[in-house]
């Protein structure tokens, strides 16, 4: 079925001749009516979308303010076109609302938090992160009022190309899984920020999985991989600092005079280091990366 043509897409065609097109979905190349995939001038919407994604911010602290459903039901339908290996889409997504159970979640990682802080605390004492001594603080998103949590089933390799399964790129056998889960909480992340809410990537850690996993039903051999909370930002988020594109982008060739040496990353790392700690201390002492 053709999709409706927009204003745009008028306007695309009055500019005059383009390029042919490639064909759209459920097309191929050699038969059927080829629907144009592009249709329209993309100048706007990369606009737009750049500006969405450079305004998306890691957010911690949340309103308790409740989201209208239909904003979770779209958050979730990104996180549904996600890119994947061999389109194994490994991703189930549990959302979580219910306050009982938020606070049951803070609990295990605050109890958990004791025992792993323990690394944090060997670091030099400039680069520790400010939430070392505050164990016993609930988590910043507590308050965030739906919780979606990034589960995944490790089966859907076999979907793949099944050398994957033993040629595994970086990150062996498993990094096609891994990726994929990935894709879909960044999508997850994204398109909370293009309904104005704030989220966060809260990693789950090996000593909290296992409560979690309890606490929620998640059946073996599925794996927990994130919890992305949702909700109106509390506060502003500090603006993270990015390499500049002239610093990590290649001509044809990987051009050694920009390759780090390892002086060179340990200061990046230290400088990193330091810009990032002012940014726990403007949303809090949260344990964020
Ligand atoms: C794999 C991954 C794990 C992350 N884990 C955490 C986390 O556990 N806690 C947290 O606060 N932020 C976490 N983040 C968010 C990063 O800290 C954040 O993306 C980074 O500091 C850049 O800030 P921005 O997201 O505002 O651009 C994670 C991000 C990724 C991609």
């Amino acid at each position: 079925m053709r999709r409706r043509r927009t204003m745009n897409d008028a306007n695309a065609q009055s500019v005059g001749t383009r390029e042919p097109r490639p064909y759209g979905p459920g097309q191929s190349h050699t038969g059927g009516t080829p629907v144009p995939l592009v249709e329209r001038e993309n100048q706007m919407e990369i606009d737009a979308f750049l500006d969405l994604v450079r305004r998306r911010r890691s957010v911690r602290y949340f309103k308790p303010d409740p989201i209208p459903d239909e904003y979770v039901e779209k958050i979730l339908e990104a996180g549904r076109w996600a890119m994947s290996g061999a389109n194994g889409q490994p991703w189930e997504f549990i959302v979580v609302k219910d306050r009982a159970v938020r606070e049951k979640i803070a609990d295990i990682i605050k109890e958990t938090r004791k025992h792993t802080m323990v690394i944090e605390r060997t670091r030099a004492a400039e680069l520790r992160h400010p939430g070392l001594d505050t164990f016993s603080v609930d988590p910043g998103f507590k308050n965030a009022p739906v919780h979606i949590v990034v589960c995944a089933d490790p089966r859907t390799l076999q979907a793949t190309i099944l050398s994957g399964n033993f040629y595994g790129g970086d990150g062996g056998p498993m990094s096609t899984f891994y990726k994929n889960v990935a894709n879909a909480t960044f999508l997850i992340n994204l398109a909370a920020a293009a309904l104005g809410l704030g989220a966060q990537w809260k990693s789950i850690n090996s000593s909290w999985e296992g409560p979690l996993r309890d606490l929620l039903g998640v059946p073996a051999p599925l794996s927990i991989h994130c919890i992305v909370p949702i909700g109106y930002p509390a506060g502003k988020s500090a603006s993270p600092y990015r390499r500049k594109l002239s610093e990590l982008v290649h001509q044809e060739k990987y051009d050694m005079s920009k390759y780090r040496t390892d002086e060179q990353l340990q200061e990046f790392l230290v400088d990193l280091r330091r810009r990032t700690i002012p940014g726990y201390h403007v949303q809090g002492n949260d344990e964020s990366e």
